[in-house]
């Protein structure tokens, strides 16, 4: 298919029908960027799919622990529509957090923010001097992502938290299929003028994200309890250092009930607004130990960059990446976002003062080497 406003003969290399591009590609290449999750990226390929092939894509919630991926997975789905010439139609991708779609002062929910930031977005990828036709039409193939939905619940402490209630008010008629008037400004005629657009949000698909960070706690505990008739399952693992240890294994994606949901404090018609709740899972070392070496915003290539500047070359021993995924694994409730914390406590010292540690080796062609080993991780890590 061209893109609106191109003939098929101006694009270069021969874009593929859109039913060609299969979950499996597009599963590919959101693994590009999303380590681990595999299942729940599998789901995300084939809602993408049906959207970018004109079907019912439905809407999904992803529900995972800070620090496993629920942004990242979501700028990639943006990355991919841009990257992915094919999917030049559908690049306007939003993504924001629930709490700026309300007013809290007044109570009140502001759909009208969420077009805004949706014509922004559209605005920028036709160019200029678009027509209210291509506007409507870019706007209704948005993909809109709502981040943080879980901080608007019906709850807060204990005590009715109305301006959630409005929220999720608020975004599941947008999500139901609204036609929502919308007014702004379109070329007609060689001349820029005020219109209203009828925005129909069916054709929109939604992807919305959070941490649920109490959830996590409250199924736990309802599994465990006692006559919650439910076991834990446990896990045999090896770490690093050789030593087996057997780990009992929580995962929420084996006991989440919609029940807890809506006693976490979610409303259950906006609830069931979702054709899927998408779990991402809590890392495992051997994920996070990959984020570690190689993910787009790995903090170790941030340091190979910084360093590489300074003409100094620096790796990262096996182990010592197993011992800094293997810390990071502990501090659950912050996913790979304690590698950041870890590995830059390690190589502080010496990105401070990369000659003063007395580590450098030669590397020739007058470059140095700074190799990160298993002791000096476990210096820092005691
Ligand atoms: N599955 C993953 N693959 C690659 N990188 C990841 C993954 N999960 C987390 N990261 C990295 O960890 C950092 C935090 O991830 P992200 O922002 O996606 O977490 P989140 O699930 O949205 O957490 P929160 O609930 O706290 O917002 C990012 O820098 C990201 O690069
Ligand atoms: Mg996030």
């Amino acid at each position: 298919m061209a893109p609106p406003g191109k003939t098929a003969t101006e694009e270069a290399p021969a874009l593929r029908p859109l039913e060609e591009i299969k979950p499996e590609i597009i599963f590919g290449e959101l693994k590009k960027g999303v380590l681990g999750q595999d299942p729940a990226l599998s789901f995300v390929a084939v809602a993408l799919f049906k959207h970018a092939t004109g079907r019912v894509s439905g809407n999904f919630l992803l529900i995972g622990s800070s620090g496993t991926g629920k942004t990242t997975i979501m700028n990639n789905i943006q990355r991919l529509y841009d990257t992915v010439p094919e999917y030049r139609p559908f690049r306007v991708v939003t993504i924001l957090n629930a709490n700026l779609l309300v007013d809290s002062e007044r109570t009140e929910f502001h759909g009208d923010r969420m077009l805004a930031a949706v014509e922004q977005r559209a605005r920028v990828i036709l160019g200029p001097e678009p027509t209210a036709e291509e506007l409507k039409e870019s706007i209704e193939r948005a993909t809109v992502c709502v981040d943080e939905i879980d901080k608007m619940t019906t709850m807060v402490l204990g005590r009715p938290n109305p301006i959630g209630v409005v929220m999720q008010q608020g975004l599941l008629t947008l999500m139901e299929g609204e036609v929502v008037p919308y007014r702004t400004f379109a070329w007609e005629n060689g001349e820029e003028k005020k219109i209203t657009l009828e925005i129909n949000t069916r054709r929109m698909m939604f992807v919305c994200g959070g941490a649920f960070e109490g959830l996590y706690d409250q199924v736990y505990d309802r599994v465990t309890k006692r006559g919650g008739g439910q076991k834990l399952r446990s896990d045999t693992i090896r770490t690093a250092d050789g030593q087996v240890r057997v780990q009992q294994r929580f995962s929420l994606a084996d006991y989440l009930k919609l029940q807890d949901l809506f006693i976490f404090g979610m409303v259950p018609q906006f609830i069931s607004r979702f054709d899927k709740l998408v779990l991402l899972e809590d890392l495992s070392i051997a994920t996070l130990k990959e984020i570690l070496l190689h993910s787009y915003d790995s903090p170790f290539i941030r340091s190979k960059r910084f360093l590489e500047t300074l003409g100094i070359e620096l790796e990262l021993e096996d182990l010592a990446a197993s011992l800094i995924a293997e810390r990071a694994a502990k501090e659950s409730r912050a996913g790979a976002r304690a590698l950041r914390d870890l590995f830059t406590e390690i190589i502080n010292p010496y990105e401070f003062d990369p000659w003063g540690q007395g580590t450098l080796e030669d590397a020739g062609d007058g470059k140095q080497r700074l190799t990160i080993g298993a002791e000096t991780v476990r210096k820092v890590l005691k």
